[in-house]
């Protein structure tokens, strides 16, 4: 027990036991469950469970939690709004807030151009508006997404989406005219080629690509992820990213990134893309922009965002005043609380834990990270680099009994990715980091009695 992970009881502990037998009875098994336990409470990195137990949390929601459960700022923004107005509906009654965040995200956003922003409710939406918007502009149809990408569960974005189970397993047939280019994996290069090798080689492919795979004069846009999440936190070299930006010119193709888990804070910046260097003509937007308020939002070029007509995009709840109002809460959060730098220490701080970790054990390996967007992957061995997913699931399950939520990622599933909250304290970070070592220890040592 720490001092601040605490679990007293199994997890899940007798409370939740019985309300995961009305879970299996009443909610289908298709959305699945990480931890088993329900909550009670979140404040900061720790969530608190009915049973009495606490967790640190490394998952954030998957990259919602950047600035914290229930940061005092988000909670009463959210608390005004609701005693003024829940919801007129953006296109029916208009309200400051989505204008003041409009405004606000184009001053972060990168581009020394005019811009404009829409917002809509989940991650999906945005990238799905992010292809329409692309395809009104350029009178295109073609999307080109990339390998180990992960862009949502809707038709479109679950298309756009590479792994093959569970995100597309017998939901075909798949919407046409997208398109799935290669992405470097360093880590994972062809054996024997060297680090620099590779980049020019990835290179090559992605030109090789749009010879054999499509003709990229009826592409509307590409669409990236700066890392990609759910793909192992895969972060690729600048001249592969800067190389496609180009020859997006070239072709009159929009460069479209993805930020929905890298955006905000995640790798010490407000947009990961402005690592590499490269402006994008769209920016899609969502998770931690609202701290677990459901919004979303595309940003980019004025001349671009403004090519559908009235009624053409938008939704019922899009944009809708909680989010937005979240969402103002957390760009002041980010601001005042210095959480892009606070990103770099605290990645540093996780960088310096993995590579202990990698030296340590024959079977940790490939760590990486921008900020504080970090992973490592399990394998078999550092030579065959075969990935066990099977290690994984276990470490999990040994660090949530521990008082750790940790995920996985990756097309293997064998990746450990850290999405902590950026308001952690060091105190907080350093026992995450002791369980998340006890329990590789307990896990990996076992494997070999
Ligand atoms: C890069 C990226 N794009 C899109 C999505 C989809 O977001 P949502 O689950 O809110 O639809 C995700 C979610 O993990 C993501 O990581």
């Amino acid at each position: 027990m720490g001092k601040y992970a605490k679990v007293n009881t199994d997890v899940p502990g007798p409370k939740s036991q019985a309300l995961l037998e009305k879970r299996k009875k009443y909610v289908p098994k298709g959305i699945s469950n990480g931890c088993l336990a329900f909550a009670k409470n979140a404040k900061g990195a720790l969530i608190e469970d009915i049973d009495g137990n606490t967790f640190i949390d490394f998952a954030g929601a998957i990259g919602t939690i950047n600035v914290g459960h229930s940061h005092p700022k988000v909670v009463k923004a959210i608390q005004e709004q609701a005693e003024n107005f829940i919801h007129t509906g953006f296109n029916v009654f208009l309200y400051d807030s989505y204008i003041e965040l409009a405004e606000k995200l184009i001053e972060l956003a990168p581009g020394d151009f005019p811009k404009q922003a829409a917002f809509f409710n989940s991650g999906a939406e945005a990238v799905e508006n992010a292809v329409k918007i692309a395809r009104k502009y350029t009178k295109r149809q073609g999307i080109i997404s990339f390998t180990r990408g992960f862009h949502g569960r809707t038709l479109m974005t679950m298309t756009m989406t590479s792994k093959v189970k569970p995100y597309k397993y017998e939901f075909g047939p798949f919407a046409p005219e997208v398109y799935r280019a290669p992405y470097p994996y360093i880590y994972r290069r062809p054996d024997g080629m060297k680090e620099e090798q590779y980049s020019q080689y990835v290179i090559e492919q992605f030109e090789n690509f749009l010879i054999t795979d499509v003709d990229p004069n009826t592409i509307a846009a590409v669409v990236m992820e700066p890392v990609q999440g759910e793909g192992g936190f895969i972060i690729p070299d600048k001249a592969f990213v800067q190389r496609v930006r180009e020859l997006c010119s070239q072709y009159g193709i929009l460069f479209v990134a993805d930020e929905i888990q890298t955006g905000f804070g995640r790798t010490g910046r407000y947009f990961a893309i402005d690592h590499f260097d490269v402006v994008p003509d769209l920016i899609t937007i969502s998770k931690s922009l609202a701290a677990g308020v459901p919004i979303s939002g595309v940003i980019g070029r004025a001349e671009i965002m403004d090519a559908a007509s009235p009624g053409e995009i938008g939704g019922t709840y899009a944009g809708s005043p909680l989010g937005c109002k979240a969402a103002l809460a957390v760009l002041d959060i980010i601001e005042s609380e210095n959480l892009n730098n606070r990103a770099q220490e605290i990645g540093k701080k996780i960088m310096d834990k993995f590579n202990e970790l990698e030296s340590r054990f024959e079977q940790v390996d490939g760590s990486r990270g921008l900020g504080a967007m970090c992973a490592f992957e399990i394998v078999k061995d550092k030579k065959s680099k075969a990935p066990d997913k099977e290690a994984v699931g276990r470490i999990i399950e040994e660090a949530q009994n521990r008082g750790l939520l940790l995920l996985s990622a990756g097309i293997y599933s064998n990746v450990i990715r850290i999405l902590v909250p950026l308001v952690i304290t060091d105190e907080q970070l350093e026992e995450g980091l002791t369980i998340l070592e006890q329990s590789i220890e307990t896990v990996l040592e076992k494997q070999h009695v």
